[in-house]
C-alpha cells in the first residue's frame, strides 16, 4: 500500500497550502472537512493568501500556529520539517503563481520550501481566470508538475471571480477532498493514466411514457462517479457521461448529462472517438415505449390501464466491444446478476461477457438489491482472456481502482 508512510484509518498529517486567490476562503472548508475526519492539519498560507483570510481563520480552525515565511520557529526547522513529515501536501487554490514557482524548483516561502521537501503525494487544485489557465507558460508548469507525480487538478467550468465565466473556477471543496482521500488511499499520486483519455458513464436511463412519467431503474450512478473520481486522481482526462444523477459533480472531470438511452448511445460514442478505455457503469433502459404520449397520459373512464408497446433500446456496450473506436480501446462493463434455474451468477456473467465482447467485466451479486445506492460493492472482473480478480467487499473507490489497475495493466501491453 502506501509508500510515503500514509496510514489508513490513523491520523495523517496533511499540509493545506493556501496561495493567493479569493478561493482562499473555499480552503476553510477543507481544512474543516480534514480536521473533521481526524487528520493533522498544518496550513501554510503564502503572504498573497493571507491578503484573502487572515492567519488567526487558519489558526483557529487547525488548532495551530500558522507562518508563511521561513524565519517563524527557525531553531525547528520548519522549511524541511513541514514537508519531510507530510502524509499529503494539497495546494487549495494553486496560483498560476504557485505552480511556476512549484515547477521550477523556487523556494522563497515557507510553502515552496515545503514543496520541495516533501516526498509523499502533491495535489495542486488550481483557480485563476481562463486567460492564465490557458496561458503556454501554466500548461507548460502544469505539464511539468504531471510529470514529476503531481495530481493536478482541472479547474471547473463556471463563474469566477468577476461577471466572467469559463474554466478555472475551484472545484468544490468535498470534491477536492474526496480527490485527496482517493490518492491517501493510494498512498500516491503516480499518475499511470496521465495522457489517457477515458470515458466513464453512470446513472440510469429513463424513458419517457409520457412529459411527467418514466420507464426507469435503481441505479445511483454512486459507482459511476467513483470510477470518475479514481481515474481523474490517476490522471487521466475523464468524461462522466451522467444519466439522471444528483450526484456533485467530481473534481477535473467533465460531466455530460443524459435522460434516455439514445442520448447516453450518442454522447458515449461520440466521447469513446478519442478515449483509451471506456467503462459502462451506467444502467441504460432496455426498453422504450415505441410511441411516449405527448400529453400526459390520463385514466381511462372504463378503468381499463393502457397498454404500451416497447421496443428494444440499442447496447451501447456490445456496439463500442464490436465497432472498437481506436485500436487498443479497452472497454469496460458492468453486470448486476442473481443467478437463476439457468446458471449461477458467474455462468451467466460469462456468458455475458462473451455476448457483450468487451475486454473486461465487473460482475456483481444483486441478489435481494445489495448494492443500489449503497457506498460499498463487491466484485469479481472477469477478463475475456479467462482471468478472474476477485475484488473483496470495501468501497466503490476501491473497486473503482481495482478495475483502472487492471484498464492500466492492458493499455500498458497493447
Ligand atoms: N448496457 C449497454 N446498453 C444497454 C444495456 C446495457 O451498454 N442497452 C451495458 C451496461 O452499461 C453494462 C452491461 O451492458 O455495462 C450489462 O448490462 P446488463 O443490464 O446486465 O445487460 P443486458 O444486455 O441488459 O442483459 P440482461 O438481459 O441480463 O439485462
Amino acid at each position: 500500500m502506501p509508500p510515503t508512510g500514509a496510514r489508513p484509518g490513523s491520523v495523517l498529517r496533511v499540509v493545506l497550502g493556501v496561495s493567493g486567490g479569493i478561493a482562499a476562503y473555499k480552503a476553510c472548508e477543507l481544512l474543516r472537512l480534514f480536521t473533521e475526519s481526524g487528520h493533522d492539519v498544518t496550513v501554510v498560507p503564502t503572504a498573497a493568501a493571507l491578503e484573502f483570510v487572515g492567519a488567526p481563520t487558519w489558526s483557529a480552525l487547525s488548532g495551530k500556529p500558522v507562518s508563511t515565511d521561513v524565519w517563524s520557529n527557525v531553531h525547528q526547522v520548519p522549511h524541511v520539517r513541514i514537508g519531510q513529515s507530510a502524509d499529503l501536501v494539497v495546494v487549495t487554490p494553486a496560483t498560476a503563481d504557485v505552480l511556476a514557482k512549484a515547477a521550477h524548483g523556487l523556494a522563497d516561502d515557507l510553502l515552496t520550501n515545503t514543496l520541495l521537501t516533501a516526498r509523499c503525494p502533491v495535489v495542486f487544485a488550481p483557480a485563476m481566470h481562463t486567460e492564465m489557465w490557458e496561458h503556454p507558460a501554466t500548461r507548460a508548469n502544469v505539464a511539468t508538475l504531471r510529470e514529476r507525480g503531481c495530481l493536478v487538478i482541472e479547474p471547473a467550468e463556471g463563474r469566477l471571480t468577476g461577471k466572467d465565466t469559463g474554466k478555472g473556477r475551484l472545484p468544490e471543496p468535498p470534491e477536492i477532498f474526496d480527490t485527496c482521500r482517493e490518492v491517501l488511499a493510494r498512498g500516491t499520486t503516480t499518475p499511470d493514466l496521465a495522457g489517457r483519455r477515458v470515458v466513464v458513464s453512470a446513472g440510469g436511463t429513463r424513458e419517457y411514457l409520457d412529459p411527467v412519467r418514466f420507464l426507469g431503474n435503481r441505479s445511483s450512478g454512486l459507482q459511476g462517479y467513483a470510477l470518475a473520481r479514481a481515474a481523474a486522481a490517476r490522471g487521466a482526462e475523464v468524461t462522466l457521461v451522467a444519466a439522471n444523477t444528483s450526484l456533485p459533480d467530481p473534481a477535473g472531470v467533465k460531466v455530460v448529462r443524459v435522460e434516455t438511452t439514445g442520448q447516453l448511445r450518442d454522447e458515449v460514442v461520440s466521447a469513446a472517438a478519442s478515449a483509451d478505455a471506456v467503462v459502462m457503469a451506467a444502467a441504460p433502459a432496455d426498453f422504450r415505449p415505441v410511441d411516449p404520449s405527448g400529453t400526459k397520459i390520463k385514466k381511462a373512464a372504463d378503468g381499463f390501464a393502457p397498454s404500451i408497446d416497447l421496443t428494444q433500446n440499442p447496447d451501447i456496450l456490445h456496439e463500442l466491444s464490436t465497432e472498437r473506436a481506436r485500436p487498443g480501446q479497452v472497454i469496460v462493463g458492468f453486470a448486476a446478476e442473481t443467478g437463476d434455474d439457468t446458471g449461477s451468477v458467474l455462468d451467466l456473467a460469462r456468458a455475458k461477457l462473451a455476448r457483450k465482447g468487451c475486454d473486461l467485466l465487473v460482475v456483481n451479486d444483486v441478489s435481494g438489491g445489495a448494492v443500489f445506492g449503497s457506498p460499498e460493492n463487491e466484485a469479481v472482473i472477469l477478463a475475456a482472456d479467462g482471468a478472474a480478480v476477485e475484488v473483496p467487499r470495501g468501497s466503490k473507490a476501491a473497486l473503482a481502482h481495482v478495475v483502472w489497475d487492471e484498464v492500466t495493466r492492458r493499455l500498458a501491453s497493447r
